[in-house]
């Protein structure tokens, strides 16, 4: 049992608000202020190569204002390494990206794309960014992850998000292998996508987890009760489904 599951709050949708109208408001930096004040251990946020809603000023910004970690995600590009690198977050989550999806749909390819995941992961290691695989559940591609050589993944949990009874019941149980599989061969194991304030206590539970990637449900939860109280919620759910 990892100690205390952590929470990176991904500031992405914030983001997007703003980004819609072309507006300085929400102010995602007063956000990030406050996610921290709440508790949560992390800040995620997304930078896109369309920018559709983190910019590069407001990775820069947060990276000034940050006192907890900063968790950025990209692709496996040479652009998001130079600025990775430039920006040295503490944690890079190396994501799959599509220009037309609507928000990341599934998991890196590690398998098929390994040498192109392993030299970006090599680079970002020797830099001192602790680099994460965001990956399916799968056992067959975390098998391969200690070749890479990335210390961390984040389990795609999209799939038991979007399923329903039985079928959720077995995707859950599919993240819980995983994870346990993972942590066996040494790996730090995340888990994030669609996770919100009703599914997210049966993810939380799993003891191999060490930090949970949540975005679209608090900021959706912080049009009614604020981003504080929306990370407040999410993390004494988390703590509670430890404990029980
Ligand atoms: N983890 C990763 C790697 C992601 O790409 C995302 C979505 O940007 C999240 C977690 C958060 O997903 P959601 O917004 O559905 O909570």
């Amino acid at each position: 049992m990892t100690d205390v599951l952590e929470l990176g709050v991904n500031i992405d949708h914030i983001a997007n608000i703003r980004q819609q109208r072309g507006t300085v408001y929400p102010d995602i930096l007063e956000a990030v202020r406050q996610i921290e004040g709440a508790g949560a251990q992390a800040i995620t946020l997304h930078l896109r190569e369309d920018r559709r809603h983190i910019q590069d000023a407001d990775v820069y910004a947060v990276r000034k204002l940050l006192n907890t970690r900063m968790n950025l995600e990209h692709a496996v590009t040479r652009e998001m390494v130079k600025i990775a690198l430039d920006v040295q977050p503490e944690d890079v989550c190396l994501v799959p990206e599509r220009r037309e999806e609507l928000t990341t749909e599934g998991g890196l390819d590690i398998i098929r794309q390994f040498q192109k995941v392993k030299g970006t992961a090599e680079v970002l290691g020797q830099a001192g960014i602790q680099v994460s695989l965001f990956i399916e559940p799968d056992i067959e591609a975390i098998r391969r992850v200690p070749d890479i050589g990335a210390p961390v993944i984040e389990l795609h949990t999209g799939r038991y998000a979007e399923s329903r009874g039985d079928k959720r019941l077995r995707e859950l149980e599919r993240i819980r292998k995983a994870a346990e599989f993972a942590r066996a061969q040494g790996l730090k194991v995340n888990a994030g996508h669609g996770l919100d304030y009703g599914n997210t206590p049966a993810i939380a539970a799993i003891p191999e987890l060490s930090e949970l990637n949540i975005g679209h449900a608090m900021v959706a939860r912080a049009v009614f009760v604020g981003i504080w109280q929306a990370t407040r919620e999410m993390l004494e759910l988390m703590q509670q489904a430890r404990r029980d």
